[in-house]
């Protein structure tokens, strides 16, 4: 379970009721438990069948019981395209890769190099007015090169909002992340 989220996922359940979630990199599906307990409908995506059963469980846990459908196996550039293709849309798109992965189908993912294409697929799946978080955790790239990043990758105007990590991680930084209204 990630500590350090948790400011972001409280974020998230102020902001989620009665909306469509898309949590990307799902992990444990933590966003996901935490945007279906504040009434949001959310789908979970992740590369990992094990992990998406231990998100199922995780629902368990806190008291929802998981549909089926709202855990999609497979790869998020792949998902993005399909979602984008069949007019499938998301008033809130979660975004929290790792710094790097590799996957069969879309090949090598390097936070500080793909994470612009990652953001342009993930604009084609969001409602217009819709809200993205993006977070990487990376030491070697700051909070100022990571708004860079993202910028240069939204279109404008783009709200972006700095969420500190939590207090109790003092002196920590490695987690950047930005609440965009689009
Ligand atoms: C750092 S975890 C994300 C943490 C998660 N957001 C949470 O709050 O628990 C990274 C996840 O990304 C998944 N992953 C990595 N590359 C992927 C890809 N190309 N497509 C889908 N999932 C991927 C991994 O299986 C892993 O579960």
């Amino acid at each position: 379970m990630f500590l350090d989220q948790r400011l972001n996922r409280s974020r998230l359940r102020e902001l989620c009721s009665g909306k469509t979630v898309l949590n990307t990199f799902a992990y444990t599906c933590s966003f996901g438990v935490a945007a279906v307990s504040a009434g949001a409908n959310a789908v979970n995506l992740d590369l990992s069948r094990n992990y998406l059963e231990w998100g199922q469980e995780n629902y368990r846990l806190n008291g929802v019981e998981p549909e089926e459908s709202d855990f999609i196996y497979g790869d998020v550039f792949d998902w993005l395209g399909r979602f984008a293709k069949r007019g499938r849309r998301f008033d809130v798109v979660v975004l929290d890769p790792p710094t790097f992965s590799r996957s069969r189908s879309s090949g090598v993912f390097r936070a500080e190099k793909d994470y612009s294409a990652l953001l342009e697929r993930a604009l084609r799946v969001i409602e217009s007015g819709g809200i993205l978080l993006c977070c990487l955790n990376a030491h070697h790239i700051s909070a100022v090169e990571f708004r860079y990043i993202l910028k240069n990758s939204l279109p404008s105007p783009a709200d972006l909002r700095q969420m500190p990590m939590p207090e109790d991680f003092p002196g920590s930084d490695y987690l950047k992340s930005f609440w965009v209204r689009l």
